[in-house]
C-alpha cells in the first residue's frame, strides 16, 4: 500500500526526482502579516500541521476507536527510531509545517516520549534559522501531544521540561464506572492524576495555550455529562472541546444516532448555561469555539456533521513512517523507505512537495454527501489492512 489518492507512486517518484533541488519554485506567497512561503495543494490548502504518531499500541480500548476484541500492531522493527522521526519532522518543517502533534495510539506508551520531544526542540529550532520558508523571527514549530492521561502523571513534568509547548488530554467522562465500560479499562483515577499532574507541571498556566481536555460525545453512553464536563473544566482551567462521534476506520460500531451532532450540543449546553457566542478567528482549527454568557470558553469539532475539509492543513505520519493526506484516505504514501534507503534530503522534499501538491482529499465531506452512512471500514478488513485503524494515523 504505497500510492495516495492523487497520482501512483511510482508517478510522484518520478516527478520528484525531477523536482529534486527545485521544491522551492513550487510554492506560493501569502500575504502579510505572516510573510511565509507555503506549499499548496490542489484545493489552495497549505501544509501547515503534522500529526506524529509515535506508536499504534493503547492503553485503552475507547468504544469510539479500538471496540474489537483484539488487534494487528505495527512490528517494532518497522517503527521509526527517534533520529527517524526528528528527521521527518524537520522536513515537513521545512515545507512550512509549524505545528507538530505528537499523538498515539497511546504516545506515552512509547519509551522516553520526553526525550524524542527535547530532541524535536533542539532539531526544530536548529532548522528553523537554516530553513529557506522560515519568515523574519520564525520560531520553531509548535510542539503539541495528544494523550488518554493513564501516564501523564510521571512524565507531565518531563514533558514541559522537554519543551512541550501544548497538551491535549482526552476524557469522555467524570464516573468511573463509566469510564471503565467505555474504554474497558479501570483507570479513571489514574486519568484525573494525569490531568493534575499537567496543571502543576505548568500545562494551560495563566498567558499560556490553554490545556485542552477532548470529549467525544456518543448519545445514550456521555452525552448527560455535557454540562457536568464544562463545569469540570471551568473549575480545572482548562479548555473543553466536543468532539462529534466519527465513522473513521475502527469505529466499527458507529451508528449514526449515536451522533450527538453540533447543534445538538449547542441547544444542551444553551438551555443549561444561556447561549453559547461563536468566536471568530477558527482559521483552520478543527474546533469552533464558543463563550457562554459565564465567560467559559468552549469548542466544537464538528467532523460530522459539518466538516471542515477546505480548511484542513493537516498531514498525517503513522509510527512506521506512512504518510496519510487525509484521515480517510485509503491509501497512504511511504516515507521511511526511502528515508532508511539513504534518500538525500532534497529528494525527499521534492517527494513530499509532490505528494502535497497532488493532494485533492476532501473526506469527511464526501462521507457526509453519502445517503446510507455505515462504518467506514468493516472489521474484517482492518485486519487484513491495519493502516487503515484510526489508533494507527493518529486520532
Ligand atoms: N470519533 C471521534 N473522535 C475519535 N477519536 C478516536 N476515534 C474517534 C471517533 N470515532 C479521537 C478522539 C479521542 C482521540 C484520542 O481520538 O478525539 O479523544
Ligand atoms: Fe486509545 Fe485514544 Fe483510541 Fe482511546 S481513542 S483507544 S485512548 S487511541
Amino acid at each position: 500500500m504505497t500510492r495516495t489518492e492523487g497520482p501512483s507512486l511510482a508517478c510522484v517518484i518520478g516527478r520528484a526526482r525531477r523536482l529534486a533541488c527545485a521544491a522551492v519554485g513550487g510554492y506560493s506567497h501569502t500575504s502579510p502579516p505572516r510573510r511565509r512561503r507555503m506549499l499548496l495543494d490542489q484545493l489552495a490548502r497549505p501544509l501547515r500541521s503534522l500529526r506524529l504518531s509515535v506508536t499504534d499500541r493503547c492503553n485503552l480500548r475507547c468504544a469510539y476507536c479500538m471496540p474489537e476484541p483484539d488487534y494487528v500492531w505495527l512490528p517494532r522493527a518497522e517503527l521509526c527510531d527517534f533520529a527517524e522521526l526528528a528527521e521527518l519532522a524537520a522536513l515537513f518543517a521545512g515545507l512550512g509545517v509549524d505545528r507538530i502533534r505528537l499523538t498515539g495510539g497511546e504516545p506515552l506508551l512509547r519509551r522516553d516520549v520526553p526525550a524524542l520531544v527535547a530532541l524535536l526542540a533542539a532539531r526544530l529550532g536548529a532548522e528553523r534559522h537554516a530553513a529557506p520558508l522560515a519568515g523574519p523571527g520564525a520560531g520553531r514549530p509548535e510542539l503539541a501531544l495528544t494523550t488518554n492521561g493513564i501516564l501523564l502523571a510521571d512524565q507531565a513534568r518531563a514533558l514541559r521540561a522537554a519543551g512541550l509547548d501544548r497538551l491535549t488530554v482526552s476524557l469522555d467522562t467524570l464516573r468511573p464506572e463509566r469510564f471503565a465500560a467505555l474504554t474497558r479499562r479501570d483507570a479513571h483515577r489514574e486519568v484525573l492524576g494525569g490531568i493534575e499532574a499537567a496543571r502543576a507541571a505548568g500545562f494551560g498556566a495563566r498567558g499560556d495555550e490553554p490545556l485542552k481536555l477532548d470529549m467525544v460525545v456518543m448519545r445514550g453512553v456521555n452525552d448527560d455529562e455535557v454540562v457536568p464536563m464544562l463545569d469540570f473544566a471551568r473549575e480545572l482551567g482548562a479548555e473543553l472541546r466536543f468532539i462529534e462521534y466519527m465513522d473513521v476506520g475502527g469505529a466499527t460500531r458507529w451508528r449514526a444516532d449515536a451522533v450527538v451532532s453540533r447543534a445538538e450540543l449547542l441547544v444542551a449546553v444553551g438551555r443549561r448555561l444561556g447561549v453559547p457566542e461563536p468566536l471568530a478567528g477558527r482559521g483552520s482549527a478543527p474546533a469552533e469555539r464558543f463563550r457562554l454568557p459565564t465567560g467559559q470558553v468552549f469548542g466544537i469539532v464538528a467532523s460530522t456533521t459539518s466538516p471542515f475539509c477546505l480548511a484542513c492543513d493537516r498531514a498525517r505520519l503513522t509510527a512506521d513512517g506512512m504518510l496519510f493526506l487525509c484521515l480517510y484516505a485509503s491509501q497512504g504514501v511511504d516515507l521511511k523507505t526511502p528515508l532508511r534507503r539513504g534518500a538525500p534530503r532534497a529528494e525527499l522534499a521534492a517527494l513530499l512537495a509532490t505528494v502535497w501538491g497532488a493532494r485533492a482529499a476532501r473526506g469527511a465531506e464526501e462521507r457526509l454527501a453519502e445517503s446510507e452512512r455505515a462504518p467506514l471500514v468493516p472489521a474484517s478488513q482492518l485486519r487484513k489492512n491495519p493502516h487503515l485503524e484510526m489508533h494507527k494515523r493518529g486520532g
